[in-house]
């Protein structure tokens, strides 16, 4: 990031204060408000963060007008069809695309951290069979802080290089135990021999009762669902878990802090919430009520897996999901999805309609995956666990950023208070 020679003016109360501007590689210029509070004593007000840049980083970037989306400067696209996920977590964790020998490294170490702790198996054992997976998750991966002593440190290198290789290793294994346990079937335990994508699929749908062999180009479907939910700049999810880090949290409690908040229906839940109303709306002919449900400011409803905080064009990963659908359905001999044609048909009325064109609302990350993700034997409740074992490399490459930043500090926004000012205690006899 370099200061521009361009400057922002403010004027307040007769003073005017100079305001430096920063240079981004891309997007737009930075208003540097660090020193406001000290020269002004004013806070700025930006709740939601709408034009709000939360830190500098050189990892992920969107241009929502453009319907771009880059992993250090490489277009999702391109690696969604010509990379895959371990290369593409490689990419996000160093900066920079492995050769052959960094990538088989990097691979057989990811490969032989996949197995849990014995002891986490009880953990499962305390839910009920019927909890969300989310929930398992938030819980089993915060525990992993009881367990990995070894890699608590986040001020080691090395202890942090440890950690986020045994979340990225571990988040599938544990993804598929809260679904094997959510059902009643024993846990399947990973294997060596098979790919990240191979192995995730086999924990979960192999039984101990009988051979099971992953279909490749399923496997490979799953391995670009995992890439291209791998990271996404600043969301939601992300921001919890810079902001736990800052405090010094160790890795895994940041991470499962990352977990709870992308289970919102806003944020990481809509996938399984975009799915639950595909079914709700049943049929094609259905889909003009719940249009004019989604118009009417009077009610609550949205439609799930439509619009985005960045994107005011396509959702970039949007587009390869919808092919990838296709192609899925298509390799399952699902051919009359009446889920998909839903949601195509509603895709295609949305994208006409005035008042969605008005707000550029256009199906996002989440429009479909659901639709792939069923297609595979999945049930909804998965779906977000899925999407937090793809965006753990997204959470722990932004974490070691900011650990990694000198000019790191623990996050404390300030606000704007308009509650009750000073007043003296009133006895209850006086009230
Ligand atoms: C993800 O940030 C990320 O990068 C997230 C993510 C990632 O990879 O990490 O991309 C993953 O979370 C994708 C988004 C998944 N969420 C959904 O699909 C839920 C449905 N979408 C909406 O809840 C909403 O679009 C948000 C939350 C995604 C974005 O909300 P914003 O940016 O705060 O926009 P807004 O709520 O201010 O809406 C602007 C207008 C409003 O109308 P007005 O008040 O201006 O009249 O658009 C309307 C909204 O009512 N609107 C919708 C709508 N989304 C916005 N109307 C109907 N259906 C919708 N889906």
């Amino acid at each position: 990031m370099a200061e521009t020679s361009k400057t922002a003016t403010l004027t307040l109360d007769g003073k005017t204060y100079e305001l430096p501007v920063l240079s981004p590689s891309a997007g737009p210029d930075v208003v540097d408000i660090r020193k406001l509070y000290a020269q002004a004593d004013v806070f700025t007000y930006d709740p939601g963060f709408t034009s709000t840049a939360s830190c500098e980083s050189s990892i992920t970037f969107i241009d929502g007008d453009k319907g771009e989306l880059l992993y250090r400067g490489y277009p999702i696209d391109q690696l969604a069809n010509d990379s895959h996920y371990l290369e593409v977590c490689y990419l996000l964790l160093n900066g920079e695309l492995p050769n052959k020998t960094e990538l088989e490294d990097f691979e057989y170490r990811i490969t032989r951290h996949t197995m849990v702790h014995e002891q986490m198996h009880n953990f499962f054992r305390g839910f009920r069979r019927d909890s969300h997976p989310m929930a398992t998750m938030v819980g089993v991966v915060g525990a992993m802080s009881a367990f990995y002593h070894d890699s608590l440190d986040i001020n080691d290198p090395w202890q942090r290089e440890v950690a986020s290789m045994r979340l990225i290793a571990k988040l599938p294994t544990i993804a598929a135990m809260a679904y094997k346990y959510s059902i009643g079937q024993p846990f399947v335990y990973p294997r060596n021999d098979l790919g990240y994508a191979e192995n995730f699929l086999n924990m979960c749908f192999s039984v101990p009762a009988e051979p099971y062999k992953v279909e490749p180009a399923l496997a490979k479907a799953m391995d670009r669902i995992f890439t291209l939910h791998a990271d996404h700049e600043q969301n939601a999810s992300t921001s919890t878990v810079r902001l736990a880090g800052s405090s010094g949290a160790n890795p895994f409690a940041c991470i499962a802090a990352g977990i709870a908040c992308l289970w919102g229906p806003a944020h990481g839940g809509a996938n399984q919430a975009c799915l639950e109303m595909l079914r709700e709306i049943g049929t094609v002919d259905q889909i003009p009520e719940y249009i004019a449900r989604a118009k009417d400011k009077n009610d609550p409803f949205r439609l799930m897996g439509f619009g985005h905080r960045v994107y005011k064009n396509f959702d970039p990963r949007a587009k390869v999901m919808k092919e990838s659908a296709d192609e899925v359905l298509d390799l399952l001999g699902v051919h009359d999805n009446e889920t998909l044609q839903v949601a195509k048909e509603l895709e295609r009325i949305a994208l006409e309609d005035p008042y969605f064109v008005e707000k550029k609302l256009y199906p996002n990350v989440d429009f479909y995956s659901g639709i792939i993700l069923e297609a595979m034997g999945f049930p909804t409740s998965m779906f977000t666990p899925i999407f937090a074992l793809s965006r753990t490399v997204g959470w722990i490459s932004q974490w070691k950023e900011m650990i990694e930043d000198p000019t790191n500090k623990i996050g404390r926004p300030r606000q704007l208070y308009t509650g009750a000012t000073k007043r003296d205690y009133v006895d209850v006899t006086k009230r």
